[in-house]
């Protein structure tokens, strides 16, 4: 039996969906770098990544004013928002139990035909903004903001963080954001919502599955642990060289570093460098962006090790002034569409996905009962 620690290398599937050819990153054929020069808005990828195909005009007019319909959340998911801004749950746990939610409260949750699907995946894609908004606020003590149906999912998310309509930049780099982390290829989320999905289960159990994988340090939870470094590092007790020295020494992982799949360049990470270098500049939060610099040049020299997609979207993100514990959660709304993508697909290939592992315990061991008498009296003693 061949092992294959961490499916490294193993294909398991076909997927029309995205792919990694010659370290580009393709979303249904077309190059992310064509997307992003494009300027491309969020909701048309979203649409490309389930149709595997560019609408049309009229096509995506309708497909955006089904999410618009659906962008409100209930007052009942409100209140459950409000019990879960306690201060020990991260906020990945509160979107995850959340979304599971959402499938409590939809009458046609177990339906798994192609309408209620449809519907299931607009409400998912569609709320997930509205939620992380509404518990960002209700965590601050503020009202929840109502989405704007004519703003896009972009816009709507930072005014609904805000209460104040963001400006283009904002607006053209939060796209960006959620355009680079649409759809990756296999990773461990999207595999977690395919596993989920092969079990011909429902769509909401699938997307919290997902969550759950995503929120891992060694996943979607790395841009949060980024910020972590940087802040640290800026507090300035050690020099960069230093810090990065100490990390490597207690063979600690550096987050925002390394991928399985890049080994020379992970080709979101000059997208995400430069939307850095941008908003830094205009936040007069310059600091991140050069310290960010810093450390990938000490890494990449020192160790070899290159950023991945997590690195520099830290620093996007605060220049956005949003919290460094909310930034996994964005990644979440933003790979919902990919997971939701890849749901359809692996129930379509109709095919259970279950591998085997290689036994090492002990066997043919011989069972004795456990005397339950003597063992009751003795916790009563
Ligand atoms: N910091 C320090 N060393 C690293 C790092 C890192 N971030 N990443 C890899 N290495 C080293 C490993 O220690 C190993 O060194 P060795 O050969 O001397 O033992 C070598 O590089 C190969 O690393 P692997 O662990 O085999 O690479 P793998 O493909 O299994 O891991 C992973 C990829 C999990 C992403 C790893 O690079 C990592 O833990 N990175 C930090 C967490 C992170 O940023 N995750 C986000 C990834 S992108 C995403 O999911 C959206």
């Amino acid at each position: 039996m061949e092992i294959h620690k961490g499916l490294d290398g193993v294909v398991v599937s076909e997927t029309k969906i995205s792919s990694i050819v010659e370290n580009q990153l393709l979303f249904a054929g077309f190059n992310i770098d064509d997307l992003v020069a494009e300027n491309v808005q969020y909701e048309e990828v979203i649409y490309l990544l389930w149709y595997l195909r560019i609408p049309t005009n009229q096509e995506l007019a309708d497909f955006k004013q089904d999410l618009a319909v659906q962008m409100s959340i209930s007052e009942t998911i409100v209140t459950c928002l409000k019990i879960q801004t306690r201060q020990n749950l991260h906020p990945m746990s509160v979107l995850r139990s959340t979304i599971s939610l959402l499938g409590v409260f939809d009458p046609n949750a177990e339906e798994t035909d192609l309408i209620s699907t449809y519907k299931q995946s607009i409400a998912l894609q569609a709320k997930m903004p509205t939620i992380i908004a509404a518990y960002a606020r209700l965590r601050k003590g503020l009202d929840p903001i109502e989405p704007k149906a004519e703003l896009s999912i972009a816009a709507n998310f930072l005014y609904m963080l805000t209460g104040t309509e963001p400006d283009e930049i904002q607006i053209t780099a939060m796209n960006q954001a959620l355009v680079l982390h649409a759809d990756h290829d296999l990773n461990a989320s999207t595999f977690t919502a395919r596993v989920c999905a092969s079990t011909l289960s429902d769509v909401y159990s699938c997307i919290t599955a997902a969550i759950g994988s995503l929120k891992g340090p060694l996943h979607g939870g790395a841009n949060e642990r980024v910020f972590d470094m940087l802040t640290e590092i800026n507090a300035g007790n050690l020099s960069v060289e230093e810090y990065l020295n100490q990390k490597l020494d207690r063979k600690e992982k550096v987050m925002g570093f390394g991928h399985r799949v890049y080994k020379t360049e992970d080709p979101r990470k000059k997208h995400l460098k430069k939307l850095a270098k941008e908003l830094s500049a205009l936040t007069q939060k310059e600091q991140w962006y050069f310290l960010s610099c810093q450390v990938e040049r000490y890494l990449k020299d020192k160790k070899g090790l290159i950023p991945n997609v997590d690195f520099y979207s830290a620093t996007v993100y605060h220049c956005l002034d949003i919290d460094s514990d909310l930034f996994t959660l964005i990644f979440a709304m933003s790979r919902v569409s990919g997971w939701l993508g890849h749901i359809h697909e692996q129930k379509e290939e109709d095919c259970l996905i279950r591998p085997r592992s290689h036994y090492v315990g002990p066997k043919h061991l011989s069972y004795s009962k456990i005397d339950t008498e003597l063992q009751s009296g003795g916790m009563e003693a």
